[in-house]
């Protein structure tokens, strides 16, 4: 289990709260997007903190990725959840941040691992968003600390890069056909969009959303297409990793589409889309923001996973994104089944 590195001269900081009724879903279950919007402000602030340790622009570090996320364990209400985050590495302009994520029976004092997750904040001067500042470095403990976190900062690098052109396809709108949208298990039957208008409340010390509210509404429409079409209780399993190209300011407002891209025996993988648009710069045009990958589950009432309806694929494009899921879940099974062995 990952644990915090205990970087030269900088400590963890520790960030922890109780589950409420309004963090979970009917069934009790802790939303996902709760848990990446708590993960979000631990990073937020170790990161804007270690950046503002420096003279110059005063500066907020912005979210620009978050590395692929698995929940190891669901949490209830009533639970208290612990965050632990490390600044781990620092690139010229960027700095990355490890997160683990216990949760507490305080009734019992059990705890255990809920997730890890691993994300990379950008600073921007508060002065003028757009002057991206350095990042003080951090003190490694060794050679080797270092290297890894170099090696880590160049596979994203790569990988960021591969999947820039596929934020920009654009989201075919719902099947036409009344008879489409109406057949159970069928994509359009449930993709389902949520609009949002970024008010005050979203932002913090400037005038652009948190990566952590984008992922919690992201998360929330997920959930939607995953109950609609098995009509079960569902909970987030993973989070492929997400990058932030694009700000989203304040008045604009935030169409939040997911649709399923591809059903196992088991699971379901949903690709969730966020397009911006502003009210008043008429100006700018509609853009999209974040796309992401989510998987879900369906749980009986003993939280025991159950088996999933099969999607009815309709057309070529369904049934290419249907491929390109399973390429992906067969992935992430291997990569499963060995870092199991390793442990
Ligand atoms: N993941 C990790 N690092 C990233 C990244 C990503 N998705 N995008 C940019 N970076 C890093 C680069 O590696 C670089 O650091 P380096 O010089 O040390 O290597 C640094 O950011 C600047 O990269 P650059 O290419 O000059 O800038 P950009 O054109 O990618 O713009 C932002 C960077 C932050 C201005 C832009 O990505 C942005 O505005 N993103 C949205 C951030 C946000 O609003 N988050 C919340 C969204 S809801």
């Amino acid at each position: 289990m990952w644990a915090p590195q205990l970087h030269k001269g900088l400590s963890p900081l520790q960030l922890c709260r109780i589950m409420r009724p309004d963090d979970a879903n009917i069934m009790g279950n802790v939303h996902g997007g709760i848990i990446l919007k708590m993960i979000e402000e631990a990073g937020c602030i170790v990161s804007t903190r270690h950046c503002n340790t420096q003279d110059g622009d005063r500066c907020l570090a912005l979210l620009v990725r978050v590395e692929k996320t698995e929940f190891l364990s669901p949490v209830f209400i009533g639970e208290v959840v612990h965050i632990t985050a490390e600044i781990t590495y620092t690139s010229k302009h960027s700095l990355e941040v490890q997160v683990i994520v216990m949760a507490e029976n305080i009734l019992t004092g059990g705890k255990r691992l809920a997730s890890k997750a691993a994300l990379w904040y950008v600073p921007c001067s508060l002065q003028n968003v757009s002057n991206i500042m350095e990042v003080p470095s951090i003190q490694y403990v060794s050679a080797e600390q270092e290297e890894e976190g170099r090696k880590r900062y160049e596979a994203q690098k790569i990988e960021r890069m591969e999947t820039k052109a596929r934020v920009e396809e654009v989201m075919p709108p719902l099947p036409n056909s009344e008879d489409a949208t109406k057949e159970p298990h069928t994509v359009g039957f449930s993709q389902s969009s949520l609009i949002h208008l970024v008010g005050p409340l979203d932002c913090i010390l400037h005038d652009y959303v948190h990566g952590g509210v984008t992922m919690k509404l992201m998360d929330e429409v997920a959930g939607i297409v995953a109950a609609r079409h098995c009509n079960t209780n569902i909970v987030t399993a993973s989070v492929d990793a997400i990058n932030f190209h694009r700000k989203i300011k304040k008045g604009c407002v935030v169409t939040v589409t997911g649709r399923l891209t591809f059903v196992s025996n088991r699971s379901m993988e949903l690709e969730v889309l966020v397009d911006a648009a502003s009210l008043v710069e008429k100006e700018m045009k509609k853009y999209r923001a974040v796309s992401a990958f989510f998987t879900f589950i369906s749980l009986d009432k003993d939280n025991m996973p159950l088996p999933v309806p099969p999607l009815k694929i309709k057309g070529e494009e369904e049934q290419r994104r249907f491929e390109e899921g399973n390429a992906r879940y067969l992935q992430a099974k291997a990569k499963r089944l060995a870092d199991n062995r390793q442990q």
